[in-house]
Parts: C-alpha cells; sequence; structure tokens
C-alpha cells in the first residue's frame, strides 16, 4: 500500500457546489434577483483524502452549502420529525457508536422494531445505493423513507413542514440554506418537506470518516503493531475479506450471501431485483468504525467481533447463492482454519478501523440553539 503514502487531501468546494444555486420555492428566476437576503448560501468546503476517490455523489440539485448542512444537522437531531416527537435520526444513529444505535432492531417512535438492523452512517458521499439490500438510489430518497415509515418516525413530510413552520428559529434556518424571506408570507415556501430532506442529505454527505489508525497507516503516519500487519495482511490475503471489504474506504458496493443461512429468513437483494440468485445476497457494508457498531449483520445476529470472526473461519453455512469467495475448490463452504493467535490479529487489524476523530467531531454531534 505504499503508493498511498504521497497523497494529500482533496478540498473539493466551490467547483461544484457554487454553480446551480437558485432558490427552489419562492417563484423568484435566479439568486441575482433575489434583494432581501443578501449574498446566498456559501459553498462548503468538504475534505476527504485523495485515496478515497473521486467518485463522489454530489447532486446538481442540491449543492452542499454551509447553511444547508447546518440546517441537516439540526433535523437529524429533531424529533419533532417523529409524530409523537420521541424519535429522530440520532436515536437509531448515534455519533458515538459511529452513527448506529447498539440494538439488534431499532425501535421506532411507536416502540414497534425495524425490520434490520441499523446502518453506520460513515462516508456515504461515495455510496450509490443504500439500506442492506440497495434499494433507494440517493441520500435525498433515503431519507423519506424513515420519515414517513409507519413505524420508524411515523409522519408525513408535510406534516413536518408543519410543525417546524411555527418556530421561527427554523423559518430563519430554512431561508439562509435555501433562500426566501422567513418573516414575510410566504411561510409555507421556506419550511418544506422537499427542503427538509435535501438539508438532510447534505449533512449526512458531510459524515466523512478518514483518520482511522489505517487511514494514519496508509498516510505513513502511523507504523503498524506486528500483530496489526499480520491482521492486516490475513483482511487481504488469505482470510480473503478484502474480496468484499477491501479498498481504503473498507467498502466495495457489491452484494454477497456471505453464508449465514441455509434458509433465508430474509431474501435481501432479491426483494429489489426479483432475481432468484440475488436471494440472501446483501451489501457488503463498511468495515470502518467496525469496533463499535455490534451487533453485527442485517438482523444483528452476532454480538462481538469475535463472534464474526468464528463466522467466517468455521460456520460459513452451503446455500445456492453462497459467494464463490466463500467457497472452497469443491464447492463446500470453506473452512479458514484461523489460529487463536491469528483470529487476534484479525481483530487487531478491525480495530485499527475505528476513528475517534470521527466520533466526537463536534461538527457531527447535537447542536445547541
Ligand atoms: C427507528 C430507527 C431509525 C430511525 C429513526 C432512522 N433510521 Fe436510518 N436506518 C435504520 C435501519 C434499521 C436501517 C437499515 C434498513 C434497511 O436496510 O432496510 C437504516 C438505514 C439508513 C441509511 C442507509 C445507510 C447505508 O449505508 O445504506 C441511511 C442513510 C439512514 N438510515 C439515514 C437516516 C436518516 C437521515 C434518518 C432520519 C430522517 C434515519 N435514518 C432515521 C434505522 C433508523
Ligand atoms: C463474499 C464476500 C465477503 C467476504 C469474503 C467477507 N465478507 Fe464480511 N460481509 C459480507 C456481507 C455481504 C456482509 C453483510 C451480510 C449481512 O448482513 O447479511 C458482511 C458483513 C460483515 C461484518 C458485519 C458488518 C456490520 O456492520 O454488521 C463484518 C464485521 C465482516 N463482514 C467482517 C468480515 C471479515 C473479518 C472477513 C474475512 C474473514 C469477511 N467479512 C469476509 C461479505 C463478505
Amino acid at each position: 500500500m505504499f503508493f498511498f503514502r504521497y497523497i494529500f487531501f482533496i478540498v473539493a468546494a466551490g467547483a461544484i457546489v457554487s454553480s446551480g444555486f437558485a432558490p427552489s420555492g419562492g417563484g423568484a428566476s435566479g439568486p441575482t434577483q433575489s434583494g432581501s437576503a443578501g449574498s446566498g448560501p456559501t459553498p462548503y468546503p468538504l475534505k476527504y483524502p485523495a485515496y478515497f476517490g473521486n467518485r463522489v455523489n454530489l447532486r446538481e440539485d442540491n449543492p452542499l452549502t454551509v447553511e444547508g448542512v447546518a440546517l441537516g444537522r439540526y433535523l437529524f437531531y429533531e424529533k419533532r420529525l417523529s409524530r409523537n416527537n420521541t424519535v429522530s435520526c440520532s436515536g437509531c444513529h448515534q455519533q458515538a457508536r459511529a452513527f448506529t444505535d447498539g440494538r439488534a432492531f431499532s425501535l421506532g417512535f411507536d416502540g414497534v422494531q425495524t425490520r434490520r438492523n441499523s446502518m453506520s452512517l460513515t462516508n456515504l458521499l461515495w455510496v450509490r445505493q443504500f439500506f442492506w439490500d440497495g434499494r433507494v438510489g440517493s441520500l435525498e430518497e433515503q431519507a423519506v423513507v424513515p420519515l414517513t415509515d409507519a413505524h420508524e418516525m411515523g409522519q408525513t413530510l408535510e406534516g413536518s413542514a408543519d410543525k417546524l413552520r411555527g418556530d421561527a428559529r427554523y423559518r430563519r434556518l430554512f431561508a439562509a440554506a435555501f433562500g426566501g424571506d422567513s418573516e414575510g408570507g410566504q411561510g409555507g415556501k421556506v419550511v418544506t418537506g422537499e427542503r427538509i430532506v435535501k438539508a438532510l442529505a447534505q449533512f449526512e454527505r458531510t459524515l466523512i470518516s478518514s483518520d482511522a489508525r489505517y487511514d494514519r497507516y496508509i498516510r505513513g503516519d502511523y507504523q503498524l503493531t506486528a500483530s496489526e500487519r499480520r491482521g492486516l495482511d490475513l483482511f487481504f490475503g488469505s482470510a480473503g475479506c478484502g474480496r468484499c471489504h477491501g479498498g481504503p474506504k473498507i467498502f466495495n458496493e457489491t452484494y454477497h450471501n456471505n453464508g449465514l443461512d441455509r434458509v433465508f429468513k430474509d431474501s435481501g437483494r432479491a426483494m429489489v431485483t426479483k432475481m432468484a440468485y440475488d436471494r440472501g445476497r446483501f451489501r457488503s457494508v463498511t468495515l470502518r468504525n467496525v469496533e463499535l457498531t455490534a451487533p453485527y449483520m442485517h438482523d444483528g445476529r452476532f454480538g462481538s467481533l469475535p463472534e464474526v470472526i468464528d463466522h467466517y473461519n468455521e460456520h460459513v453455512e452451503a446455500s445456492n447463492t453462497l459467494s464463490p469467495s466463500l467457497r472452497d475448490t469443491a464447492q463446500r463452504p470453506i473452512r479458514l482454519g484461523l489460529t487463536a493467535v491469528e483470529k487476534k490479529d484479525l481483530l487487531a487489524f478491525l480495530h485499527t478501523l475505528t476513528d475517534s476523530t470521527f466520533i466526537t467531531d463536534p461538527r457531527f454531534s447535537e447542536p445547541k440553539f
């Protein structure tokens, strides 16, 4: 991985971001005509390491701005976005746990459990298909799902906008981010469901984790311990983890059946594609901060990383759709045969993916009005 050493940070700002801003709700035809609010929002300076690559998913119809991201942060922590004002996005996505919630299944506003395990929100700027089965193609679309799901937050977008519209602080935040007059007769156009979703997506795009010990190692600022080094060699080498979880971001967006079951309770990717060969396949999610995101898998079945390692080592189950990467030459489920020391080494490597800068970054914490 020596070639990553010479790589610096990319700061992507104005070029993509400043081009297309126009207040979307007010009916004015362009930014130059908005006499009232002064100069419009400021492009958000997005910073990430060059080794993450440039296949970022920014949208022309929702450029990142300082004001939009700030609003999104308030909304991410806003319980009034749920029907009985008890659940915010952060209820199921807590920063200290790399934006998961420590439960196998999460509880919605009415106490009903979600069907799947909450997912870590990290480096979403590079993700193109969201959820365990990849059924949604953008963060904007994704946010609508928990907001309006009957058991998660349980409120229409219009219902959410109505609640926030009564709050002058929100009217000002929305006006600053997307234009319009917060005190004028157009309150309905300043705070809208569409803008709620856009601001949330903007905030989520800034959740970049790139300061784990593994990153420092890639940048040449940290020397792996002997155990971590052996773990890295196993991960990318004979244990084969890197085939599905590889690359510096520790994910590649593909779907696999990793041998959890012979019979599938949740058919995974097949629910989207309706193809038999996708039964039991799920997205190979990022392993960044994996030390903090227990319990594991789409149904939270494993409580700890040693259990996960044991799964890959000796419990991979046979089925028609089991990944070829997890079969031996006779097509049987692999048995890695790791020694106790090798299991420890692999665990030590997984721990190098923990990014304490990310989970304590004040830009991602609950804001105060
Ligand atoms: C009741 C718990 C709960 C709440 C509230 C909740 N989420 Fe989630 N979130 C989940 C679960 C569970 C999943 C995985 C669902 C699946 O795959 O079907 C998920 C998945 C996601 C993903 C997909 C990540 C990926 O890598 O594909 C994003 C993004 C996300 N949530 C953002 C949000 C936002 C934004 C909000 C607030 C508007 C929110 N969530 C509210 C439980 C919750
Ligand atoms: C064939 C591809 C493949 C290989 C090889 C593979 N994984 Fe996975 N991994 C997946 C998929 C797919 C999931 C999600 C499965 C699910 O939830 O149903 C997953 C999930 C995980 C999770 C849980 C993540 C979470 O947030 O819940 C961990 C930890 C993990 N793998 C570690 C490893 C390790 C360590 C290795 C090597 C010993 C490895 N994986 C090898 C595909 C793979």
